[in-house]
């Protein structure tokens, strides 16, 4: 293994009962790298950082950190990372100041360690003005900030933060972008989210990840250009024309799709009484020229001749159009049969060959109990979720 790779996941597989959610995940991130952990909703990316996180082992495959074996050492893992999870596990009635000294303590930090790392962290995440304040009373971009305080709070080299800008309106979600950004600049950060414009933003390259595998690793460009094709919006006049008569939406239509090149002839909605366009070609040709010169000799009015790049969304789509978020591997029979406690019927033969400990309860009662026996850490991980959603309730 190369030195500089801080983080190395191998052919991670996990299941949840009947639930494949990672399959064989496999990648590297090097140091220094931001990298965007991206994916659609239930494709394994919380799952990846619990389990590059310790808090949950992995049913395959194996998993290190800044080197180390996160079985064999996971203690020295948690020590070189700084962990967001995807609900920041705070607890509403410290202050911020509180909490932050909190965790420090946890982390094993001395008083006159903490308080210059207390400084930093201030700084960083932009927490001045709210130190003093209940952290019940903050408001989300607020909380994800403290958040973040806590996972910095021990100077860890590597950050794995879990959508940290979920939820957040688009000033919080800038603002937040940019203390990752400064924090980027001399760390390693795995940052997931379902955001492709924070991840043009943030990242210089994105890991996308699709039911439980990796579809796409690498810069941007290269991912955007790994489709390889280019997309024209082409808008003719359709009460007007240069010569003869203003043309049909069919004619437009037509004259398009028999160019050589034409991949795909698509009809825009427009508010403007025009024929609006969307033509794609493959990456190596620029149709520009010949949709110009099929409006020229057909005498149309052209009023609008676009060419885009394929955009990061259109990309991201193709990639991972349909990935079934939930139930991922069960039969609808299956998952009614489960629902409703007809689990010890013999419809449920196959599930019960291939997973033996997969019989009696549903499959997100037995997957709570998987988890408990493989970590404490993460009940409480979960109980402090709760403590949040408890607070969080009151608070209302
Ligand atoms: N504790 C659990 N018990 C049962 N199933 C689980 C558990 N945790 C995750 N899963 C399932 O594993 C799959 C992957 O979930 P995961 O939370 O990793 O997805 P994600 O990419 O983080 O999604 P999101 O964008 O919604 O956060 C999903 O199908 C999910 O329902
Ligand atoms: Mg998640």
């Amino acid at each position: 293994m190369a030195t500089d790779v801080m983080i190395e996941a191998n052919s991670l597989g996990k299941r949840f009962g009947s639930v494949k959610a990672l399959d064989k995940i496999s990648f590297e991130v090097r140091k220094g790298e931001v990298v965007g952990f991206l994916g659609p909703n239930g494709a394994g990316k919380s799952t990846t950082m619990r389990i590059l996180t310790c808090f949950i082992a992995p049913s395959s495959g194996s998993a290190k950190v800044h080197g180390i074996d996160v079985f064999e050492d996971p203690l020295a893992v948690r020590e070189k990372i700084g962990y967001l999870p995807q609900r920041a596990p705070l607890y509403t009635d410290m202050t911020v100041w509180e909490y932050l000294e909190f965790t420090s303590r946890i982390r094993g930090i001395d008083s006159g360690s903490f308080t210059n790392r207390l400084k930093k962290v201030v700084e960083v995440c932009g927490l001045a003005q709210v130190l003093g304040k209940d952290i019940g009373t903050l408001s989300h971009g607020y909380r994800q900030r403290v958040g973040l305080g806590q996972a910095l709070i021990h100077d860890p080299p590597i950050l794995i933060l879990d959508e940290p800008t979920a939820d957040l309106d688009p000033n919080e979600k800038a603002e937040l972008l940019k203390y990752i950004k400064r924090i980027g600049k001399d760390r390693t950060i795995l940052l997931s989210t379902h955001n492709l414009s924070e991840v043009e933003e943030a990242c210089a390259r994105a890991i996308i990840v699709s039911k439980g595998r990796v579809v796409a690793d690498g810069v941007l460009d290269d991912i955007r250009a790994r489709q390889g094709r280019l997309r024209y919006t082409v808008t003719i006049d359709e009460q007007n024309a240069i010569k003869g008569s203003a043309p049909k939406v069919e004619e437009v239509a037509a004259a398009f799709s028999a160019l050589k090149d034409a991949k795909s002839v698509r009809e825009l909605p427009t508010d403007e009484k025009a024929h609006k366009f969307e033509v794609v070609s493959p990456e190596s040709v620029d149709l520009r020229g010949e949709l110009f010169r099929v409006a020229f000799d057909k005498g149309w009015m052209l009023l609008e001749l676009r060419r885009d790049a394929q955009s990061l969304d259109a990309v991201f789509r193709d990639l991972t159009k349909g990935d079934e978020a939930k139930d991922r591997g069960r039969k609808v029979d299956d998952a009614v049969d489960e629902e409703f406690g007809y689990d010890d019927d013999e419809d449920d033969e196959d599930l019960d060959d291939e997973e033996e400990d997969d019989s009696e309860e549903s499959a997100s009662d037995e997957s709570d109990d998987d988890e408990a026996e493989e970590s404490d850490d993460d009940e409480d991980e979960d109980d402090e979720e709760s403590d949040d959603d408890d607070d969080e309730e009151d608070n209302k």
